[in-house]
């Protein structure tokens, strides 16, 4: 078994291997002066069981391209098998059309990986598991909820309710709840615009209740704080969250850190974005 990594995180990338005991293969991935992606494996791969880490984090387009180069290398170096490990698959939320002359983005990466060289695909928490189904190769699709809902159960918090943000989260939540018990809350959400969230309507009893939202991934950060605030008006005594992938895009921890939010948790399936911090947001890895 040989595990290669791209520059998306090296952090989780050694948290990896050291977790399997394994070293990291020697390969130059950078780029050339032109911008264009350099990769060359410094090891032999022939016949091997070889494991690629890559995140989609930003750059993303720049990430995916390295992976897509590094698979192409591994794949002419006649490794045996190839895994492609995207603890978090981007562009998942462009699964579908959504009106006319749109693409379907989720899909022409799942093209561009196999094209590549990817063998096989370990992901985890894909925004739509259909997705698992735009691959005609073997699709290991992880959950990460065992590793948050363990985090909360750790917490020891009584009268808990696990609240779903919106409806596409109700099956997270419900899973959430199972292993940390409590009672279970849902949300009706609407998007006004893109990157802007309200609160339409709550089913649950949350009076009294330490909340906590549960979601596949923080973006604009929206959802959650927006949830946070109904939350919080329907008497709950207070809100955390637990997300698996924390995309913290644009001006979204800034929007965390101003919230009523206690805490938000999430995992390093993406490293937190360079130069923003909150102190309300501690990492939990999948390693
Ligand atoms: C909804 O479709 C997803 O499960 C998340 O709730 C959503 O992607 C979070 O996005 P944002 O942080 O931009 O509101």
């Amino acid at each position: 078994l040989q595990v290669f990594a791209g520059n998306s995180s090296p952090a989780l990338a050694n948290r990896i291997v050291s977790e399997l005991e394994a070293p990291l293969g020697r390969a130059i991935v950078g780029a050339w002066k032109d911008g264009e992606t350099r990769v060359k494996l410094e090891e032999n791969v022939r016949g091997s069981d070889v494991f690629v880490i890559q995140t989609m984090s930003r750059p993303v387009n720049q990430n995916l391209m390295e992976l897509l180069v590094i698979l192409d290398a591994l794949r002419r170096a006649s490794a045996a098998r190839i895994t492609a490990v995207i603890p978090y698959y981007a562009y998942a939320r462009q699964e579908k059309k959504t009106s006319g002359r749109e693409p379907i983005s989720a899909k022409l990466v799942a093209n561009l990986l196999v094209t590549a060289g990817a063998d096989r695909i370990l992901t985890m928490d894909l925004h739509s598991p259909a997705i698992e189904g735009f691959f005609d190769i073997q699709v290991d699709h992880l959950r990460a909820t065992p590793i948050l809902a363990a985090h909360f159960r750790r917490l020891g918090l009584d009268d808990l309710v696990v609240v779903s943000p919106d409806s596409g989260s109700v099956a997270r939540a419900e899973e959430f709840r199972r292993r940390t018990g409590g009672s279970l809350a849902i949300i009706s959400k609407q998007r006004p615009g893109p990157e802007r969230a309200e609160v339409l309507e709550m089913v649950g009893d949350v009076e009294g209740r330490h909340a906590v939202i549960v979601d596949d991934m923080i973006s604009s950060g929206w959802t959650l704080v927006k949830a946070a605030e109904a939350l919080l008006a329907r008497g709950a005594r207070s809100v955390r969250a637990a997300a698996v992938h924390g995309v913290f895009a644009g001006e979204a921890m800034r929007l965390i850190q101003e919230s009523p939010i206690e805490k938000v948790f999430v995992t390093d399936t993406l490293p937190l974005p360079e130069g923003v911090s909150s102190d309300k947001v501690e990492v939990l890895t999948v390693a």
